[in-house]
């Protein structure tokens, strides 16, 4: 009896290049990721491609599958197969580097740009005591699942259209910030997600929530800081 195969499609080269073919297995739960390190033990040694964790949690496996950004680790081959056929690209809306791999650099600029913690606290003050349940907790939990992987980024139309746009991860990044009651900057994170290339460019066309492997709305947190944004400009914060 012959074995099931699945044709498997890889892009080779940078933004120069082309889509390379090669016939494996069909294996019981193979992921996507399974099918491209497949690729590259029997088929293209030299085939470059990112992952860590394997389990859906470090974000560096994000590929561009049929068409769709996903966490390839967590991405079944059936689900996704059309035809029996899967095609892996890199991500878009990032440079491509080499294969399956992108520079993130572009994307983690961004995230930093939005701003970084700075507490309140002297660093020999007792942990800060957080009401689990005031409504500013309950939406920064919302938003702080982020595993980086940029597939909201890839999935994100404006981000093509205007690459100074800091993108649904960084804005979500800016949202849990600002609504973290031990950070001392949560204005300052407002302020810039409202300048050039911050929240006013999203047009909430929501793609960024419907491809996000952790079901998060990056677009929420997108209104939540307009909405924070103008009541600051309001009460001439
Ligand atoms: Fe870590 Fe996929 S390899 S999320």
């Amino acid at each position: 009896m012959t074995e099931p195969t699945i044709d498997i499609r890889v892009w080779r080269g940078t933004d120069q290049g082309h889509f390379e073919s090669h016939r494996i297995p069909a294996r019981e739960n193979q992921t996507v990721l399974d099918a491209v390190t497949e690729v590259q033990r029997s088929h293209a040694p030299d085939l470059a491609y990112r992952f860590a964790c394997r389990v859906g949690v470090c974000g560096s496996c994000a590929m561009t599958v049929n068409g769709r950004p996903r966490w390839t680790c967590r991405t079944h081959v059936k689900r996704v197969a059309d035809a029996g056929v899967i095609t892996v690209e890199p991500l878009r809306n990032l440079p491509r580097i080499r294969d399956l791999v992108c520079d993130m650099s572009d994307f983690f600029e961004k995230w930093g740009r939005v701003g970084t913690f700075e507490g309140t606290e002297s660093r020999d003050a007792r942990p800060a005591r957080i009401d689990a349940s005031s409504r500013e907790r309950r939406a920064a939990d919302a938003a702080v699942q982020c595993i980086n992987c940029a597939v909201c980024y890839a999935a994100c139309d404006v981000v093509s259209w205007d690459p100074s746009y800091l993108g649904p991860a960084a804005l979500n990044r800016a949202w849990t910030l600002a609504n973290d009651a031990r950070a001392a900057n949560a204005k300052t994170v407002r302020r810039e997600a409202l300048g050039a290339g911050g929240c006013g460019s999203c047009h909430s066309h929501g793609a960024c929530m419907a491809a996000c492997p952790v079901g998060l709305s990056p677009t929420r947190s997108i209104a939540g800081l307009k909405r924070q944004s103008l009541l600051d400009l309001l009460g001439g914060g």
